[in-house]
């Protein structure tokens, strides 16, 4: 299903009008972001505004502007105190109902960000999403129970806004890698033996969350590797994927997906997988059917490789973060003052890690015969894990 959440246009002041509805301009701006939709083929199924004649003369534009046969319809819980809950369940329930639905929900400030925030099912709630007058976001299911933002638009054009903020965290990974700060090299310089050393004479790979496979692409000898199949939910580092593994040659897949949904839904079978760190966002009683997965999309005799932050053993998480911010601030110098920050707050927001000991349970009960450490990071934050099927 596809999701719309759009605020009302400018209203008129309450001495104006007692009602508040729509100012001309405000109407010339819920047309605009009408014409964004109509640019783009998109015809809501459904338009649902809240009880305030500012929402209900918003969607009545839309409407026009596009055509729509059907006359939004007012629906509770919308007005802009309303807490988001009960329309994040009515949003669930028509999906499940109508997965081909394109809702469209006309509301206010400050409802909208809650709601974001709710079907994102973001850290704490925290609204972060900006929603100017008849400002609209798309959203759409992320395939693991909750929503993700596809694109933002004001009435005079879409927002770039979600793409520069993706390329300055990737930026801020970027120099983190360049700077081997993570332990790139060491882990990827572990995978090129580990790669030399394997029986086979050639083999197939598949790479979850491989962002743009920079280090990989570095990596992979080209005469042993009969097919390099990378997944990642960003279409953005996919590109920056496909540019980069240019420098090998060997047969090769790009696929846009959530891993998770990846995994459960295809029949492919590997001989390696590998996950360079992203199976740490998956939280923690997701792992063993996460690890399982892994194992089902292996060739007898094939490994599951995961470089990925590390407790040591019994750590807890927040000591594992104490540790990890005490070395962020302390070893990292050529990273600036903010995008420490910004690095601190991803990891602190997704940061899932196990430790050896669970790491091993873990592979048992997914099927994996044996767990073994091949390489741990000069700072002990991360650690690369070898699971033999
Ligand atoms: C920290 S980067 C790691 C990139 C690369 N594997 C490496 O070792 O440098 C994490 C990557 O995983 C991707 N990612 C995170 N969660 C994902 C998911 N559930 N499905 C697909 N890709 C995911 C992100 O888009 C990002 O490109």
């Amino acid at each position: 299903m596809e999701l719309y959440l759009m605020r009302h246009g400018e209203a008129l002041s309450a001495s104006k009008d007692p009602l508040r509805g729509l100012s001309s301009e405000g109407r010339s701006q819920a047309r605009r972001t009408a014409g964004i939709l109509k640019e783009r083929g998109i015809r809501p199924t459904h338009i649902w505004h809240s009880s305030k004649l500012r929402a209900k003369e918003t969607a009545l534009e839309v409407s026009r502007v596009l055509s729509l046969a059907d006359m939004p319809r007012q629906e509770e819980g919308l007005d802009p105190d309303d807490q988001p809950d009960r329309t994040v369940m009515a949003v669930d329930a028509l999906a499940c109902e109508q997965p081909e639905a394109r809702l469209l929900i006309v509301s206010h400030l400050p409802f909208l960000p809650h709601l974001v925030a709710a079907l994102e099912n973001s850290p704490g709630g925290l609204p972060t999403t900006e929603f100017p007058e008849a400002g609209i976001a798309c959203l759409s299911p992320n395939g693991r129970g909750t929503w993700r933002i596809e694109w933002q638009a004001t009435p005079d054009g879409e927002i770039a806004e979600t793409v520069q903020a993706f390329f300055e965290h990737w930026k801020t990974y970027q120099k983190a890698m360049d700077c081997d700060y993570l332990g790139h090299r060491g882990a990827y310089e572990t995978l090129g033996r580990f790669l030399a050393r394997h029986p086979k004479r050639t083999l197939s790979l598949l790479d979850l969350g491989c962002g743009d496979a920079g280090f990989m692409s570095r990596t992979l000898p080209s005469a042993r590797i009969s097919k390099y199949h990378g997944v990642d939910q960003s279409e953005i580092v996919l590109e920056m994927a496909k540019k980069e593994m240019g420098r090998v040659a060997c047969p090769q897949v790009f696929t846009a997906s959530d891993f998770e949904v990846y995994l459960n839904e295809s029949p492919e079978k590997v001989d390696l997988v590998w996950i360079g760190l992203s199976m740490h966002h998956v939280p923690s009683e997701g792992k063993a059917d996460f690890l399982a997965a892994c194992r089902r999309h292996l060739n007898p005799g094939g490994s599951l490789l995961v470089y990925e932050p590390m407790r040591v053993h019994a750590e807890t998480r927040e000591a594992y973060l104490a540790r990890w911010e005490e070395v962020c601030r302390t070893h990292w110098p050529l990273l600036e003052d903010g995008e420490k920050k910004r690095l601190t707050a991803h990891v602190r927001e997704s940061d899932f890690p196990e430790d050896l000991r669970t790491c091993q349970a873990l592979g048992q009960k997914a099927g994996f015969k044996s767990v073994e450490s091949l390489y741990q990071d000069p700072y002990k934050i991360h650690e690369l894990v070898c699971f033999h099927a």
